[in-house]
């Protein structure tokens, strides 16, 4: 699978983390960057992230910023894009069972790298349930 992943300056150094991470783990990864920790507009990496989504060439994304809000709000602006702000396991899990997320937002400044982690594995090793209930209301989002 590949993954799509962007910060801005506050969620580089976390960003790094997950991409070790991500390609220890055997995923293909597509950093879209920042590329140094200057201070930079995470808007422009929300969209590099979530075109690679629509483009198709990336299945999911990850974006971190210093909240992961910004990132969160500027994703959820592109169409057929479903980001879920997670700082916990329970709704990492539960935004792609129930939300078909394709895109997970996180704050480097609210949760350790050791959290991030495991929000991450839950992300991707979770799958949409599929439930007609779920599927009905993903589809009232537009
Ligand atoms: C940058 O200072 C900060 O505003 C940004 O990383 C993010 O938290 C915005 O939502």
């Amino acid at each position: 699978m590949k993954i799509s992943i962007g910060s801005d300056h506050g969620g580089y150094q976390l960003k790094q983390m997950v991409i070790d991470h991500l390609r220890t783990r055997g995923f293909e990864v597509l950093d879209r960057g920042c590329d140094v920790p200057v201070s930079c507009d995470y808007p422009q990496y929300a969209k590099k992230v979530t075109d690679d989504i629509n483009a198709g060439e990336a299945e999911l994304g990850i974006l971190i910023c210093g909240t992961g809000i910004g990132m969160s709000m500027a994703a959820n602006k592109a169409a057929g894009i479903r980001a879920a702000l997670c700082h916990d396991v329970f709704s990492a899990k539960a935004c792609k069972e129930h939300n078909n997320a394709n895109v997970l937002c996180m704050g480097a400044r609210v949760i350790g790298p050791g959290l991030a982690m495991m929000i991450t594995d839950t992300f991707l090793d979770t799958p949409f349930s599929n439930d007609e209930r779920h599927i009905r209301r993903i589809s009232q989002f537009s």
